[in-house]
């Protein structure tokens, strides 16, 4: 399966990724994991996409759709994979259908994660993550067993520098004049899924789950 996962800051695609990875085998790409990865490390392309982030913006098509290229020649992309935060313009949107015309795929699924705007600041104010798996908590949604501490590996989790109440501001600016055009665009193909976001997060991952599921 190639599935895109698309919705605003906080929607929570990267909280349901993960399963969708286990579950199906696919390769998870999330765009904003990379790029954060690539700032830790001060890479130069982590050094060029950092500004923008840190101030809500885009970061530049050719960059981004540079990273999607390299990584979906990765063997274990070969049979399917979840895309998280990528396309987020139009422009990136085309240039994947041509990347992947190439090697004579296309997308399955759209999901669109629809949820109001109001709901965001409470969940993007309270998420923690572990910074090295991406994985995301919430300290009233979705807390850690011990408190700043990840499940998994016991590591420090940290508060992203985007997750301020200005710069969500300009992230969902960034989504309503950049990506909706997006799902205008998937729309158009008929394989927009939508996904009512707003639900509690078991919820949403067994509605995905029937969603995938079903042929069509
Ligand atoms: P990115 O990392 O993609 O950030 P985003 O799109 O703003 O999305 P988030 O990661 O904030 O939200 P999420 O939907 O993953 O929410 P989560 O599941 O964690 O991008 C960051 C930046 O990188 C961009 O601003 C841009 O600069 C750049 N960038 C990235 N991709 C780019 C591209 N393609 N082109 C150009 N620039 C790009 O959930 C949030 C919180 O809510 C968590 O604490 C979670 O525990 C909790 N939660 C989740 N689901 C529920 C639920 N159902 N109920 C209650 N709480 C929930
Ligand atoms: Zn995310």
């Amino acid at each position: 399966k190639r599935v895109i996962l698309v919705g605003p800051p906080g929607c929570g695609k990267g909280t349901q990724s993960p399963i969708l990875k286990e579950e199906h085998c696919l390769c998870h790409l999330a765009t904003g994991d990379m790029l954060r990865a690539a700032v830790a490390q001060k890479t130069p392309l982590g050094l060029e996409a950092k500004a923008a982030m840190e101030k809500g913006a885009l970061v530049s098509d050719d960059l981004v759709v540079g990273i999607i290229d390299d990584a979906l020649k990765r063997p274990s992309c070969s049979k399917g994979f979840i895309l998280d935060g990528f396309p987020r313009t139009v422009v990136q949107a085309q240039k994947l259908d041509a990347a992947l015309e190439k090697q004579g795929v296309k997308i399955d699924k759209v999901l669109n994660f629809e949820i109001d705007d109001a709901i965001l600041e409470e969940r993007i104010t309270g998420r923690w993550i572990h910074p090295a798996s991406g994985r995301s908590y919430h300290s009233k949604f979705a807390p850690p067993k011990v408190e700043g501490r990840d499940d998994i590996t016991g590591e420090p989790l940290i508060q992203r520098k985007d997750d301020t109440v200005e710069v969500l501001q300009k992230r969902l600016t960034s989504f309503h004049e950049q990506t909706t055009p997006v799902i205008d665009y998937y729309q158009q193909k008929g394989v927009v899924k939508n996904i009512e976001a707003a639900k509690p997060a078991n919820e949403v991952t067994d509605y995905i789950r029937k969603t995938l599921d079903s042929p069509n």
